[in-house]
């Protein structure tokens, strides 16, 4: 590209795109689906009333995660920069909220690497079923052999068995995000997310075809309707759709300002969405089909082998894997499908961090993906791979989950609806590029609703937190205060701090909302191409430098 140096204070990359909105799609499906689905869902829909547990989900869903994903969407799209940037050009303050996203992604990147590690490792372990190399069982085999768990603490005793497979995931996300949206992105979801679709819609048919799946899924689907008068169910499903629709926490913001001006973003929210909670609930068909298969052989209720996260997939699995005809091939189908759905949300979840850092320092993708990636990685295999790591995960995953993602969604959404008052702004916005108008409805639900439904959520955890301290008494006060308050506080104070610090020339972190509007409406009504990203900085008059594009 000729360089126009007159006009340029200093080159700036040209900021890369996805390719078509199709892609996009793919991509923002493979963020959502991930460990939360898989793991995180069943679970918590047996345990928030069954069957009733449908009512809130679908309610949160329409509600407050659909509303929060075209908010993420409509706030990437049109200020076109990463989270902190995006938010900068909302309002100079709102770029700690930027950060605070950002950090919150640091602290799911650094746990979520060593859970697809130990996916990876029961792919593996899959074909020979090495759990049952202990004669206690699956459980003995993970906390004795497998993660040789210590202590609840800091431990710097080392677990090779998983400091190497998690070394390798790091690897892989290196390479994927360093190559680019395009050619790592995109490459990577278009591979692993329809061998993930093809592998888990196997799972389910086995598993529907084992004796007991009936049980199972009456077990899943009983509805307690008491339970929907628990605050707590009502909660549940609302972090349960923020965590699995990657709302909140950037995801959304950085992937869609990779979008053409001409991206259907209000449909494009509609597929992600309904995907994703199918996904979802086919997953608990699945993991609850296998169960009732588990309680058959065992003679119990289904009751009584339903454990949350850890247990349901590195317990429950392998011991419905060794009992099962063609058992090999239900762990290969589980572990791979949580494998693959883990590995495109990783890279999503690093993606907003890299894209935050390369902003603010005007850096090349390989010099940011470098800055993040390596210290990332090895914070993560400081504290993880080590006989203390699942205590650390466990507490890290609980608080930010609440007091990372909700309360910087809380946040962000006060900011720029109540403070900066964009809402009437990105309505437009979004209606202008899209087939569904976000007209009023959108604007009440998410201005109104979602800050009401998000405050009284964020209010009952903090009680309950305090009046029963998370782990029931497993975790010492200090170790919760660290890694769970502690940790909850600094990513607000980092995220101020980080916020302080200048701006490089190149970067433009003023916007003309006016110019964006003309823009917009130029490229809609066909008067000009839609070749740019939609970003302010990739304006013809500045010196554009290829890079990874
Ligand atoms: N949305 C991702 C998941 O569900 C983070 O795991």
């Amino acid at each position: 590209m000729a360089a126009n140096t007159d006009h340029a204070p200093q080159p700036r990359a040209k900021r890369d795109m996805f390719s078509s909105r199709n892609i996009f799609i793919l991509a923002a499906i493979g963020s959502a689906v991930g460990l939360g689905n898989i793991w995180r869902f069943p679970y918590v829909a047996y345990d928030n009333g069954g069957g009733a547990f449908i009512i809130p989900y679908l309610i949160a869903l329409l509600c407050a995660g659909l509303p929060l994903l075209l908010f993420d969407y409509a706030i990437g799209h049109r200020y076109g920069g990463s989270a902190p940037l995006s938010f900068a050009r909302v309002q100079k303050w709102m770029e700690s909220v930027g950060w605070w996203q950002v950090l919150v992604c640091v602290i799911i990147g650094i746990y979520y690497a060593v859970i697809v590690a130990w996916a990876l490792m029961y792919t593996i372990f899959s074909f020979n079923k090495a759990w049952e190399s202990n004669a206690e069982g699956p459980g003995a085999f993970l906390f004795g052999d497998f993660l040789q768990l210590g202590d609840v603490g800091v431990s710097f005793d080392f677990v090779p068995g998983v400091l190497i497979p998690h070394a390798l995931v790091w690897v892989a996300v290196f390479v994927i995000i360093a190559l680019g949206v395009k050619r790592g992105i995109a490459a990577a979801n278009i591979v692993f997310l329809p061998l993930l679709m093809i592998m888990f819609l196997a799972l389910v048919v086995q598993s529907l075809f084992l004796p007991g799946a009936a049980d199972g899924l009456n077990a899943l689907f009983t509805p307690d309707w008491g339970a929907l008068a628990n605050p707590g169910v009502w909660a549940a499903a609302v972090g349960q759709i923020f965590f699995s629709l990657s709302i909140g926490f950037g995801i959304m913001v950085t992937y869609s300002s990779y979008l053409k001006r001409r991206s259907d973003l209000a449909g494009s929210g509609a597929v992600v969405g309904f995907a994703n909670s199918s996904f979802e609930i086919l997953a608990g068909i699945g993991v609850f089909a296998a169960l009732g298969f588990m309680a058959n052989a065992a003679g119990t209720g289904v009751e009584d082998v339903a454990g949350a996260g850890i247990g349901l997939a590195f317990v429950a699995f392998p011991t419905i894997i060794s009992q099962a005809p063609f058992g090999e091939l239900i762990g290969v189908l589980f572990f791979g499908s949580l494998l693959f759905a883990g590995l495109t949300s990783m890279i999503s979840i690093i993606e907003v961090v890299v894209a935050g850092v390369r902003d603010k320092l005007n850096l090349t993708r390989l010099q940011a993906t470098i800055a993040v990636v390596v210290p990332m990685a090895i914070i993560s295999l400081l504290l993880f791979p080590t006989a203390s790591g699942l205590y650390v995960l466990d507490v890290l995953d609980e608080f930010v989950n609440k007091f990372g993602i909700l309360a910087g969604a809380l946040v962000s959404v006060i900011g720029v609806a109540w403070v900066a008052r964009r809402i009437p702004t990105l309505s437009r916005h979004l209606t202008s590029v899209s087939s569904i108008p976000a007209g009023r409805w959108w604007q009440i639900l998410i201005s109104v609703v979602v800050p009401l439904a998000l405050t009284g959520i964020l209010v009952s955890e903090v009680v309950t937190k305090i009046s029963e301290p998370y782990g029931g008494g497993d975790y010492p006060t200090w170790f919760l205060g660290v890694f769970g308050w502690g940790m909850s506080a600094l990513l607000v104070v980092l995220g101020i701090v980080l916020a302080m610090l200048p701006w490089p020339k190149a970067i433009r972190t003023t916007f003309d909302e006016q110019a964006a509007d003309d823009e917009i409406r130029a490229v809609m009504e066909g008067w000009t191409d839609d070749k740019s990203p939609a970003d302010p900085d990739s304006n013809p008059k500045y010196d554009l430098k290829e890079t990874d594009a």
